[in-house]
């Protein structure tokens, strides 16, 4: 039985039609809210108390966690049974972090020391190829905490314009540069092309032998070694691109920041596994996550969700977070190919703060649409310059949760407005708007891998409560298919738009 047929599932229907509760009320009328719906768990507070969701609510939507079989689900993924049924496969990324089976990572962690201590010659820049999956995790965590490594500098090519590997190219030194090509299939256009255009520049760079410059990180090993590549880390195809950042695929975090450092994100994702695994249902922080967003997209009906990172160095989860939410979660069919008849996965988007506060946060106060936000913020801050930054900064993500939840009555915006009524209608806020509030004691290899983890769990956890597979992503394969006719001059049989707009560009490039 899939989740929307069970009685859970109804129930939650009937309690959509309800007015919806007043957020500010329940936590007078719920005292114990705050420690029921703000778990600490690895050092990190997840604060759903400002969630749309009462008792009832909550217990309704255990009752369909159960009825889904989420703890089923949960234990078949843990113990690698085949849980992507469309590709026939398990999805081994948690194994990965498993201090049990972390002997697959010798080889990527012996290559992370001898390309830092000088095997390869003086290496100051890596220069990164891979796309999706292949770069968004790895980019991440550079990004998030590279400022702390001593390794070489990470530049990452994902797109196909040559404009991404121009401005890379212009930075970094041949004599000083090796390629890092990541890619599970090794057949992936922009991945290949930008290989191809790395190896010439090296080449065109007097490097003798550039491709004894180059580490292939692939599912495909076959491939890399087609091409002449020697230095191979194989990962397995039952890891995911989006869940791959745990694989070799991390290899270059590893290498700016070192081993050491890549083995305390697997630590920090173990724990959260932990948590994940053993955690009941109601007090879960990844599947307390994903009844909210099941809540707020399947029965409320709310398209997106927004997640803006209070903290420079998170500024990448957003788009990170979108590929691991929208292509895992946007489906239109069930695991077993059963159309749906609700709305599924929500639009993924965000920013960071406080620079969304003066862009995007008008719609999110006033606008017609009252879809869940999220804030992700540190508690220290990751520079030394003045206190009053951070402090100044938290204060502005906590604010942006507060006034949502209170808004700003019609009479507090009479008084504020002199009596003018016209001028306290546009100055009402109808507040009543959730939020989640994602607190970190710091920013560690280990928090961050528990962040990512929680992320992966709750995605997982959603998509066994809307019954959908998020391991595969068909939806993109029709554009990768139509791009390469395109790209090989089958500009014939295509709609009359399409075919005009290849014809213009054939006339100048
Ligand atoms: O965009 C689809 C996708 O298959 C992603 O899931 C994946 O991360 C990306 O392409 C890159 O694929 P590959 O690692 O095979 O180059």
């Amino acid at each position: 039985m899939l989740p929307h047929q069970t009685p859970a599932w109804s129930a939650l229907e009937m309690l959509a039609r309800r007015p919806l509760p007043r957020i500010a009320a329940l936590f007078t009328q719920e005292p114990e809210r705050l420690s029921r719906m703000a778990p600490e768990v690895a050092g990190i507070r997840f604060d759903y108390a400002k969630l749309p969701l009462d008792r009832l609510l909550l217990s309704a939507l255990k009752d369909l966690a159960e009825q889904a079989d989420l703890a089923g689900w949960r234990a078949r993924l843990a113990e690698g049974a085949i849980v992507n049924e469309s590709e026939g496969r398990a999805a081994t990324h948690m194994r990965l972090r498993d201090p049990a089976r972390r002997g697959g990572h010798a080889a990527l962690l012996d290559l992370a020391r001898r390309v830092r201590t000088g095997a390869f010659g003086p290496v100051r820049h890596i220069i990164h190829v891979g796309i999706g999956g292949s770069a968004l995790g790895p980019n991440l965590l550079v990004d998030a905490l590279g400022d702390s490594g001593d390794g070489p500098r990470i530049h990452i090519a994902s797109n196909i314009d040559g404009m991404a590997l121009a401005r890379i190219l212009a930075e970094a030194d041949p004599a000083h540069t090796m390629i890092v090509a990541v890619s599970k299939t090794f057949t992936t256009q922009e991945t290949r092309t930008n290989l191809d255009t790395a190896l010439a520049w090296l080449k065109a760079g007097r490097v003798a032998d550039p491709i004894a410059r180059t580490i292939a990180v692939t599912a495909a090993p076959e491939r890399a070694r087609a091409l002449g590549i020697a230095e191979i880390l194989p990962f397995d195809e039952s890891v995911g691109g989006r869940y791959s950042l745990w694989s070799a695929v991390g290899l270059p975090f590893a290498l700016r920041c070192g081993p050491d450092a890549f083995e305390a994100l697997l630590d920090g994702a173990h724990a959260m596994d932990r948590h994940f695994l053993e955690a009941p249902l109601d007090a879960n922080a990844p599947v307390m996550g994903a009844m909210a967003d099941v809540w707020q997209a399947c029965f409320l009906g709310r398209p997106t969700r927004a997640i803006f990172a209070y903290d420079e160095r998170l500024r990448l989860l957003p788009s990170y977070l979108q590929q691991l939410e929208m292509e895992s979660n946007g489906k239109s069919v069930a695991h077993d190919g059963t159309p749906l008849p609700f709305p599924t996965a929500p639009i993924t988007w965000g920013g960071t703060g406080t620079d969304a506060q003066h862009a995007v946060f008008q719609l999110l106060h006033q606008g017609s649409h009252a879809d869940p936000v999220e804030f992700v913020a540190v508690a220290t801050a990751g520079h030394r310059l003045d206190a009053v930054h951070h402090r100044l900064l938290l204060a502005n993500c906590f604010a942006q949760g507060a006034a949502l939840l209170r808004g700003r009555t019609p009479d507090e915006a009479l008084a504020e407005a002199g009596g003018d009524e016209a001028l306290a209608r546009a100055k009402s806020f109808p507040g009543n708007r959730g939020s989640a509030t994602i607190l970190l004691d710091r920013l560690t290899p280990e928090r961050l891998g528990a962040l990512l983890a929680y992320y992966e769990a709750r995605t997982f956890s959603a998509a066994v409560l809307m019954g959908v597979n998020p391991f595969d992503q068909w939806g993109v394969e029709l554009g990768k298919q139509v791009a390469g006719r395109l790209a090989a001059g089958e500009g014939d049989g295509f709609d009359p738009s399409t075919e005009a707009l290849m014809a213009t560009v054939a006339r100048q490039c």
